[in-house]
């Protein structure tokens, strides 16, 4: 089982991005420890950061027919884009909405998101940890159903 790991706007500078908040691992760090979890799990993962809206949009079309469940932490872009939200929907792929920090927890802004009507599941504020728990969560769904 394959599955996508995408990272909006800003998850690029995790480690020295107000650590208060997000803590000091950096994201290849947390994508080394994640990876190493989903492998005893038999999924593999394909890890993408992008700062870009009109890119995590490609990476969610070009994902289809190649990944079985997507998890995404789409930043800032959570809380404003229609774009990825219906890239999502339209694709059809089981995902996984991660929030590192907790949400509810800070400016009234961050408690709106236009992904967590439509995901599977959402883990906010488990810290880098969100990532492994995002595809724990996936991994029992995504296994193909006995013919
Ligand atoms: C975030 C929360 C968002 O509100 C923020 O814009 C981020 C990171 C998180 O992982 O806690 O960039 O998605």
């Amino acid at each position: 089982i394959d599955v996508l790991v995408l990272n909006g706007p800003n998850l690029n500078l995790l480690g020295t991005r107000e650590p208060g908040i997000y803590g000091s691992d950096t994201l290849a760090s947390i994508e080394q420890q994640t990876q190493q979890v989903a492998t005893t799990l038999g999924v593999t993962t394909t890890w993408e950061q992008s700062n870009h809206e009109g890119t995590l949009v490609d990476l969610i079309h070009d994902a289809r027919g190649k990944f079985k469940g997507i998890v995404i932490n789409a930043g800032a872009y959570t809380h404003t884009s229609v774009a990825i939200r219906d890239a999502l929907k339209g694709v059809g792929i089981p995902f996984v909405e991660v929030h590192i920090s907790n949400v509810h927890a800070r400016e009234e802004f961050r408690a709106h998101s236009y992904l967590s009507d439509i995901a599977d599941a959402i883990i906010v504020g488990a810290g880098p940890l969100g990532y492994e728990l995002a595809i724990r969560t996936l991994a029992p769904r995504l296994v193909d159903p006995p013919k």
